[in-house]
């Protein structure tokens, strides 16, 4: 172990990162789009908490604690009245804003209101903000940030360990040449787009003597495009591509019970207009499936088994690392709760400790 990495070792108390009891606050997939109709309601369960969604007949998705503030029936056992929501079991109705709006065996509501939630619709799946008040947009393509977007999705995947693992797979430099043969040295360049997020761009050429590099060569003006960028420490973007056409693959993950990972994969491009435009972005968006599954494969068994524990991390370790002090100075909720996590003296644990020497951050 070199004493860089000894000094890694000791300083990482991470208290977040990797943590099963606790999650970043930002936007959280719920549930595809498709699986919620107008009229619809659902009982659903995200980072431990309970909660009911619906869509009303103006097509809002709205979401609250699931359970009724009168007796504790869950809410999604009720129905859904034109943009409101009524509970089965005594028929207490509620607004969009979670407000008591009628109490049949009273003339008046009592002053009552449902927890809500930030909820909103984008690529085709719906979100949920676990804070307050949503400080940064929905997690978006940054190449695509002011496009009109296609976008289909992909699998839906379980994992065996949390979600902030899963997600430095994808600017882990050294497993691109051992697991995924690529015949090119990746070494990133990380860059903060907001508070929420960071992104990672391979700055390299290379791998002149590999016949693939050569053949794709004359499609790239300089480095070979392979960017991320990540939200909330939970959800990725990967940016692949020759330099005429760019693939976006999202990759969002949550932690279930005990820190393990449900994942959903979305395939993004621009939106083209017309019946050529719509051909071609789906074709666009087959070819993105089917590079998707070449980085998916290959990994799995990994993160069955893996106990995460940077122990002796190098030189090609360095994003990772960045990642990692990025993850621990987000905003921290509590699982289940979504209380905020850090409390005074946690926060005082010193941040600097965690800005290894290596990290450069
Ligand atoms: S439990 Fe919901 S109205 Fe009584
Ligand atoms: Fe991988």
């Amino acid at each position: 172990m070199n004493i860089n990495s000894q000094i890694f070792s000791a300083r990482s108390q991470k208290k977040t990162f990797n943590n099963p009891q606790r999650f970043i606050e930002g936007w959280y997939w719920v549930l595809p789009s498709r699986n919620l109709r107008k009229g619809e309601v659902k009982a659903v369960t995200v980072l431990g908490r309970e909660l009911v969604i619906y869509r009303g007949q103006d097509k809002r998705v709205i979401t609250f604690d699931a359970y009724c503030p009168h007796m504790g029936a869950h809410l999604a056992e009720g129905k859904v009245e034109g943009n409101e929501l009524r509970c089965f079991f005594h028929n207490w109705k509620f607004d969009a804003d979670g407000i008591c709006v009628d109490i049949p065996c009273l003339e008046e509501p009592l002053p009552m209101k449902l927890k809500s939630w930030h909820t909103a619709e984008k690529y085709g799946m719906i979100w949920v903000w676990t804070g307050e008040t949503p400080h940064q947009p929905l997690p978006f393509v940054p190449e695509l940030e002011d496009e009109e977007c296609y976008s289909a999705l992909g699998s839906r995947f379980i994992k065996n360990c949390h979600p902030n693992v899963v997600m430095i797979n994808a600017i882990d430099a050294q497993h691109f040449n051992t697991v995924h043969n690529l015949p090119l040295e990746i070494v990133f360049e990380k860059d903060e787009l907001n508070e929420n997020a960071i992104t990672f761009s391979n700055t390299t050429r290379g791998g002149e003597d590999s016949f693939f590099i050569k053949l794709i060569r004359p499609f790239y003006k300089n480095v070979v495009t392979y960017s991320m960028c990540y939200w909330y420490g939970s959800t990725g973007t990967v940016t692949v591509g020759p330099d005429f056409l760019h693939f976006h693959i999202m990759f969002t993950l949550r932690m279930t019970e005990q820190g393990k990972t449900e994942g959903q994969t979305l395939f993004i491009t621009k939106k083209r207009k017309g019946i050529f435009g719509w051909l071609f972005n789906s074709v666009v968006l087959s070819l993105t499936k089917m590079v998707g599954n070449y980085f998916a494969k290959g990994d799995t068994k990994i993160f069955q088994t893996i106990k995460f524990d940077m122990r002796t991390p190098i030189k090609a370790d360095q994003s990772i690392m960045q990642f990692i002090n990025h993850v621990e100075r987000q905003k921290a909720l509590n699982w289940g709760t979504w209380l905020d996590a850090r409390s005074r003296d946690i926060e005082s644990s010193d941040r600097s400790k965690w800005r290894d020497e290596m990290t450069s951050d």
